[in-house]
């Protein structure tokens, strides 16, 4: 038996949508796998009762048959399902990395991320590679139709993950069909600002590039005191504040000394809207590990 560790992740980071990705220092996923004549699934953990254990409808299912690796997978969730914090991605990720391993499939990292992200297909509708992208590889990530580039970057962050539940599907809905020629030009601005900034390890310039005037805005209204929530941080210190992923966690970047006061803001005001929320203090962390 093979046991995986896999982050979850913060996609889009404001200016990149469904390019851009992180991996979390935590939450993570634990996800054991063993040979076996077919494909079995078990859910434990943080919503697991929400999550089918049906192969054919669990995204690890997708993952052991692209990789025709029939498993016993058992899976721990450590990511809330339904959190912005790629949590189908997490599993994912763990069974791709776990099953190549225990199959000895050869397959390098960058080449198991099409593979996971056949997984989140199961979930969202959509076959996207940012979230898994630095789950299975780690660090920032930019995932485009050509492959992935990976930047290994220091920055602190803050993910706050309110009791409200967004799904995925949903919040593509949300999604305008088109966007100006000035948003085109001052999205590519503030993702070029936001790239800079990880190679550089400057929380300044990723928070600026976490601004973005096309998809945050509509999927605001799905997420109670967003806006009072994004205000609250900033005045704490974070240097910038956008939706993580679907939503509908918020996440902030800031100064290492500033990661409890930007928290403990986010969280009175999303209880000042009646909404229960946590924090996790966290930074850029490693992609999947294999115990
Ligand atoms: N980029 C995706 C989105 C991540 O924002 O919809 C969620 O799977």
């Amino acid at each position: 038996m093979l046991t995986v560790r896999a982050p979850a992740t913060s996609a889009n980071l404001g200016s990149g949508f469904d390019v851009f990705g992180v991996a979390l220092d935590r939450p993570a996923d634990v996800v054991r796998v063993e040979t076996a004549d077919e494909i079995s699934i078990e859910v434990t953990g943080v919503g697991s009762q929400y999550i089918p254990e049906d192969p054919d409808k669990n995204t690890v299912g997708a993952v052991a048959e692209a990789l025709d690796a029939p498993a016993r997978i058992e899976i721990d969730k450590g990511v809330r399902p339904a959190s912005g914090l790629g949590s189908s991605a997490a599993s994912a990720a763990a069974a791709a990395v776990g099953l190549n391993e225990l199959y000895d499939r050869g397959h390098s990292r960058e080449e198991l991320v099409p593979i996971a992200a056949k997984g989140e297909a199961v979930v969202s509708g959509d076959a996207h590679d940012d979230n898994v992208a630095p789950s299975i590889m780690g660090g920032f990530t930019i995932a485009t139709d050509d492959g992935v580039t990976k930047v290994d970057a220091d920055i602190p962050l803050v993910a706050c993950l309110p009791d409200i539940v967004v799904s995925t599907r949903d919040a593509r809905r949300v999604v305008p069909e088109s966007a100006r020629v000035d948003q085109l030009v001052e999205t590519v601005g503030w993702a070029a600002t936001l790239t800079t900034g990880m190679h550089r390890d400057d929380p300044d310039l990723v928070g600026e590039g976490m601004n973005d005037t096309v998809v945050t805005p509509a999927r605001a209204e799905l997420i109670d005191g967003y806006s009072q929530v994004r205000d609250a941080a900033l005045d704490a210190g974070a240097t910038g504040v956008t939706i993580s992923g679907a939503g509908p966690t918020v996440i902030a970047a800031c100064e290492d000394g500033d990661r409890r006061a930007v928290g403990t803001a986010m969280i009175d005001q999303f209880n000042a809207v009646g909404v229960e929320a946590r924090v996790y203090q966290t930074e850029i962390g490693d992609g999947a590990t294999l115990f």
